[in-house]
């Protein structure tokens, strides 16, 4: 089965004071976390998509998603205090309600990229057979440095140097066995799900991200964002 999970279970803290989690907040027509449904919506391989919110917002979410959506596969769960927490929420709700095998796969995606395309969502489904971890990413366009307090210790090779996005898409029970093996320290500094698989040893694959695939983090990106979204409205 192929399960996608849009991950909501943050306050949005770096957003700085809103009245909404900023994944309620509003881009052009509808809220953001809308705009991200929708694409997952449009894609059939999805058999359950499962929306992890923050335990206060969870009534917010489901009057939400009754108004704009209609689609059985949607399914709001309690998202975690971290990220992890977070991932490990829907891997328990798919146990608990389907079961596992070993071809399952979570597609996980920030709720708060709402410009995703239906292509990168087919490459990471497309590469998840082949690899059991899957990043999306953009080629950095900046120069990266690597500083240490204050000083620069490494200049990589830009060729070798990429930005990660999501969606970041697993093997379940590959990643489950991983994180059950870990400590709580090392829970903590692993915070990337990619990370995680890779020192379980796994290969990762990469699909090609979108300069577009923004993630809206700061007020500046939900004013790009809002220019993006009404362009989008114009073309239509
Ligand atoms: N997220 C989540 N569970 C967490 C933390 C984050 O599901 N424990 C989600 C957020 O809701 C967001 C996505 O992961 O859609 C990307 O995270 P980020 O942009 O860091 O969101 P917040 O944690 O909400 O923001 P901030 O760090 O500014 O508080």
């Amino acid at each position: 089965m192929i399960y996608a999970q849009v991950m909501a279970g943050g306050i949005g803290s770096r957003m700085g004071h809103t009245e909404l989690p900023k994944q309620f907040l509003n881009l052009a027509d509808k809220p953001i976390i809308i705009h991200t449904l929708e694409k997952f919506s449009l894609a059939p391989e999805f058999d359950k998509i499962i929306v992890s919110v923050h335990p206060q917002w969870m009534q917010y979410a489901r009057d939400l998603f009754d108004k704009y959506l209609d689609d059985d596969r949607i399914v709001v769960i309690q998202g975690g205090a971290e990220r992890n927490d977070t991932v490990m929420g829907a891997i328990n709700y798919v146990e608990e309600n389907f079961g596992l095998t070993e071809d399952d796969v979570l597609v996980m995606h920030d709720a708060v990229r709402p410009f995703i395309s239906g292509r990168i969502l087919k490459d990471n489904i497309e590469a998840a057979a082949k690899y059991k971890a899957v990043d999306t990413v953009i080629g950095a366009t900046d120069t990266i440095v690597r500083a240490v307090d204050g000083e620069i210790v490494e200049i990589p090779v830009r060729d070798e140097m990429y930005q990660g996005q999501t969606p970041q898409t697993v093997n379940i029970q590959a990643f489950q066995a991983q994180y059950n093996e870990m400590s709580e320290e090392e829970r903590l500094i692993l915070s990337d799900s990619i990370k995680v698989m890779l020192l379980a040893g796994h290969k990762v694959g990469i699909v090609d991200g979108d300069e577009s695939n923004i993630k809206i983090t700061r007020p500046y990106d939900l004013r790009i964002a809002n220019i993006i979204a009404q362009e989008n409205l114009d073309v239509k």
